[in-house]
């Protein structure tokens, strides 16, 4: 053996030949499987894409810079569990595009933060953090709230949302901008919108016209309240 690898060490083309052939070897192994698998992504019942609101609301998310101070991503740690609820699962981003997991915790993470306050905390505190929380850090963003929507695009969105895999159908799209001024108006009918989107949270614009802090709310609204996790009782988490 030690004699052959001599052969080997000594025959620089034998040497590269052999080589190419584990490398090859080595990243068919592991690039074949993957046109194999349909998704990576376990599918997980309630799991939905965002209605076109949270969808401008989310991109109002992103536009400000929220993710620099909150993540959105619950560890499997019991400190996390007992402090956020159930772990974030993969499926519950699987429709974000780009995901906001987040790398820093200024203020606390916000994957569960749907449903936690009303409609009207979440106005107040984003309009002045510090009169919910007196030793807030985090920044006013009253602005939002004078700044009216821009939303005859969104169909737009939806369709880029689609090039990278989001199913959205052509009744969303067609109807995405009704289902904006559906969702942000209380009196409305939600019937059709709470069809293609459930548990989509209707809020009441506070101004003449649907304001980007309207859509910020709709957004923060449902995050982590898609699954219901009084569903799945294997998802016990005991340590
Ligand atoms: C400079 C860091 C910083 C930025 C930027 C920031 N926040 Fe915060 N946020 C905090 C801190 C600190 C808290 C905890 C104190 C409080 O509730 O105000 C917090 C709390 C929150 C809460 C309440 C969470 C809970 O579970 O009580 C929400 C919701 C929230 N932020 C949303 C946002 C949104 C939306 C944006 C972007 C428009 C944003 N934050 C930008 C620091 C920040």
């Amino acid at each position: 053996m030690a004699f052959r690898h001599e052969t080997l060490e000594k025959n620089v083309i034998l040497l590269l030949v052999l080589s190419l052939l584990v490398v090859t070897i080595g990243g068919m192994v592991e690039i074949i499987p993957q046109f194999f698998v349909e998704n990576t992504i376990e599918h997980v019942k309630g799991v939905r894409p965002y209605s076109p609101l949270e969808l401008a609301g989310r991109n109002i998310y992103i536009r400000e810079g929220c993710y620099l101070c909150h993540s959105q991503q619950i560890r499997a740690l019991r400190d996390e569990i007992e402090r956020y609820g159930h772990y974030s699962l993969a499926a519950e981003s699987m429709y974000d595009h780009p995901f906001q997991w987040g790398s820093k915790r200024i203020g606390p993470d916000l994957a569960r933060v749907g449903g936690k306050y009303s409609n009207d905390w979440h106005y107040a505190h984003l309009r002045n953090p510090q009169s919910m929380v007196p030793e807030s850090l985090m920044p006013r963003y009253a602005f939002l709230d004078e700044t009216p929507l821009s939303y005859d695009r969104i169909a737009d969105d939806l369709r880029t949302n689609i090039a990278v895999g989001v199913p959205y159908t052509k009744d969303d799209i067609a109807n995405a901008i009704a289902d904006v001024e559906s969702e942000a108006n209380p009196d409305a009918d939600h019937a059709a919108l709470l069809k293609r989107y459930p548990k989509a949270v209707v809020v009441s614009k506070t101004g003449p016209y649907i304001s980007e802090m309207d859509a910020l709310v709709a957004y923060l609204q449902m995050l982590g309240t898609l699954v219901d996790f009084a569903d799945t009782s294997e998802e016990k988490l005991d340590r």
